[in-house]
């Protein structure tokens, strides 16, 4: 049997892996997450999590059945061989707003904010930055129409990346406009594409009697090229006058917290459930076809998975996505934190007491033991391969008066400590 992961998939390996890079660092991975987690629940988002699987039929409703996702890239999920209905969730917001209608979550105060992270799924083709398991971070808002809500998404979204130390990203915003302003939208789009029928790909011609907007999202170069010829006009220019006072509300909060963007005509976004604004958020080294990250309001979505009219806006990020940049801007993790100290025995007999001592003190901080006797040569330079401030040693003297030869490893001062007072100690000399 090949040991080899799944196609389309990572592992992300703990430190001192060999050739470890920051793309596929563990620590860098929960490095974002606790960062998203810090930015978000500042700003009221409380953790939820849903299942990996899901109805497909919800998630063909939310995502939309002309969408590539929903066409070619779900992984159905297989038991006994049969199936019973259920898809790998490709992405977050579909089971969040189920999860949101299903536990009655409209009595919390409103608007909600929710966040998660954890695996999404699309078979798609692999290549840098496209996965088949990838992990989002996930924001959502039920229960607001307000343009405020819209403008703080960003600004959290935004945050989050800042927080991290990216510098090279870009908020492209745009607005999908309202649903009778996509349909003339639509409209405007088969009209112009008919004449064109025999240059579009089979997809595209799908996609011409499905929902036309789907052509320009459309990763066939045959017709990327058409659309670049029929100088199509962008969505931007077909909105409603109600969607375009909500966009210039979000643009209005967004100039007035100074918080950088450029306004994109075209955006269509993969997903078929948004109305009004949508963004995405775009890496200069990632490629102009992979985003950071992208979100929009999806006010229609609640109501199509079969609930009472409920707005929501939301975005997700990727994380390998995020990892890719930080790996290319050269930026570096916090300093990993090794145990504060690491207690070694001299001889067999003192190992479970070394434990005893190390178990002991976990309550109040970072202690680990050697399961072997060591040396106090060997005892040293594992407590620094650890990262450990202290190395303690306890042999058949110190058992006996029941203290450790405590070492701090960065001045190389040494001192013998009864076990009682061992915690205080360390906690007074924290570095
Ligand atoms: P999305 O644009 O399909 O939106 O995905 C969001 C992000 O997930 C992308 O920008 C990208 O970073 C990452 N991503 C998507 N597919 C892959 C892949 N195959 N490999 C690696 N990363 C990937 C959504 O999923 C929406 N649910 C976002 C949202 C939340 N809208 C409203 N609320």
């Amino acid at each position: 049997m090949a040991l080899q992961r799944p196609k389309g998939t990572r592992d992300h390996l703990p430190d001192g892996s060999p050739q470890l890079k920051l793309d596929v660092s563990a620590r860098a991975f929960k490095h974002v997450t606790d960062t998203a987690a810090r930015v978000l629940e500042r700003g009221g988002a409380a953790f939820i999590a849903t299942p990996l699987f899901e109805e497909a039929e919800l998630v063909k409703r939310g995502v939309g059945g002309s969408t590539d996702i929903v066409r070619k890239e779900m992984f159905m999920v297989y038991y006994f061989g049969d199936h019973g209905g259920y898809v790998l969730r490709p992405e977050g917001t579909a089971g969040l707003v189920r999860a949101y209608l299903e536990n009655g979550l409209k009595q919390l105060p409103s608007p909600l904010k929710l966040w998660t992270h954890g695996p999404m799924f699309r078979a798609e083709n692999v290549q840098k930055g496209r996965l088949r398991q990838f992990h989002q971070v996930d924001y959502e808002v039920l229960g607001s129409a307000d343009a405020l809500v819209d403008a703080e998404a960003i600004w959290l979204m935004v945050q989050v990346v800042r927080e991290l130390g990216l510098t090279g990203v870009q908020v492209r915003l745009g607005s999908i406009g309202d649903p009778q302003d996509r349909d003339t939208y639509n409209a405007y789009l088969r009209e112009l594409f008919t004449p064109h029928l025999e240059r579009l790909s089979d997809d595209s011609r799908d996609r011409l009697e499905r929902n036309p907007m789907r052509i320009l999202d459309s990763k066939s170069a045959g017709d990327q090229t058409l659309i670049a010829e029929l100088s199509v006009k962008p969505m931007l220019d077909f909105l409603g006058a109600e969607a375009r006072t909500h966009f210039e509300a979000v643009r209005g909060h967004l100039d007035s917290w100074k918080v950088a963007y450029e306004v994109d005509p075209s955006i269509v976004r993969g997903l078929d459930y948004y109305r009004r604004t949508a963004w995405e958020l775009h890496h200069a080294h990632i490629g102009a076809k992979s985003a950071l990250g992208g979100g929009g309001r999806y006010d229609g979505l609640a109501k199509e998975l079969g609930g009472p009219e409920t707005p929501g806006i939301g975005w997700a990020f990727g994380t390998e996505r995020i990892l890719l940049a930080m790996e290319q801007e050269g930026l570096s993790l916090p300093a990993a934190e090794g145990p504060l100290v690491y207690i070694a025995a001299l001889d067999a007999g003192q190992v479970p007491l070394a434990a005893r001592v190390a178990l002991g003190l976990r309550s109040v901080m970072r202690a680990d033991f050697g399961y072997k006797p060591q040396k106090p040569g060997n005892a040293f330079r594992e407590g620094e391969r650890r990262g450990a401030v202290f190395t303690a040693l306890i042999g058949s003297d110190e058992a006996a008066a029941g203290t450790v030869a405590l070492k701090h490893m960065a001045s190389g001062e040494q001192l013998s400590v009864p076990v009682g007072e061992l915690s205080a100690l360390l906690l007074a000399r924290p570095s």
